[in-house]
């Protein structure tokens, strides 16, 4: 592979696990915030191991992502740095407050039944570029597990406490995720967009404004022996 090839390979890697390690990492704060806004003891234990094991898959994403860093130029690398706040830029987590606060529990667990099955599907074609018997394809089939785990206890309170549902309904909630996982990725896209189209035109605004104040006579600025209550009540000095 030339190196031109290898670099967009690698590139295009780092956006995946940047993107996976922010969707883990929100999914481990949604479901801290779950494990404190509940008053049972029992599904507090249930959100707090869940986002012990999204804590942990963030861990081997973030540790993926700084591999493939290591391999790319500086500036590259940069672009790809984890900042908390591109948890609520992208998306990940939404400005208006975590899941639990905003949804019914109804609602909150079928958003984590559905998620976690979008979220073994996706992890299926990430098994496929690192390839299912590297070291590191071993660690994603392990998340897999787990997700489906997640998948099934969702299911099993889901069940239990809602047994009218039907499976169409749910079928409902999955669609609404899938569309929903495509807006974002299209609103990170038109972002992108817009950062480029909109940072030449600041660099333009902020070299016109240099090229204004070199321009200016800065003598007038100074007020040393003046009579300020002589100066005009338009002047901006
Ligand atoms: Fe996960
Ligand atoms: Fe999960």
């Amino acid at each position: 592979m030339s190196n031109i090839k290898v670099m967009k390979n690698i590139r295009s890697q780092l956006i995946i696990f940047h993107e996976t390690a922010h969707a883990e990492l929100a999914s481990a704060l949604e479901m801290l915030a779950a494990c404190k806004a509940t008053k049972k003891p029992n599904q507090a234990f249930g959100y707090f191991m869940h986002a012990k094991d999204e804590y942990s898959h963030a861990k081997c994403f973030f540790k993926m992502l700084s591999s493939r860093g290591e391999k790319s130029s500086v500036e590259i690398a940069r672009e790809f740095r984890f900042a908390a706040p591109s948890l609520i830029k992208k998306g990940y987590i939404s400005n208006n407050g975590f899941l639990i606060e905003n949804m019914t529990l109804k609602d909150f667990i079928a958003f984590v039944y559905t998620n976690e099955l979008l979220a073994k599907s996706s992890f299926e074609k990430i098994l496929k570029l690192v390839g299912p018997n590297t070291e590191e394809g071993l660690k994603i089939s392990n998340i897999m597990a787990d997700e489906l785990r997640h998948h099934g206890m969702a299911k099993k309170y889901f069940l239990n406490h809602y047994p009218a549902l039907q499976p169409w309904q749910l079928m409902i909630y999955r669609t609404k995720e899938t569309i929903h996982n495509k807006g974002r990725k299209i609103y990170d896209a038109n972002l992108k967009f817009l950062e480029r189209i909109l940072t030449p035109i600041y660099k333009g605004m902020a070299y016109l404004a240099g090229v204004l104040a070199s321009k200016l006579d800065l003598d007038e600025f100074k007020r040393e022996g003046k009579n300020l209550l002589n100066i005009s009540s338009k002047s901006i000095l």
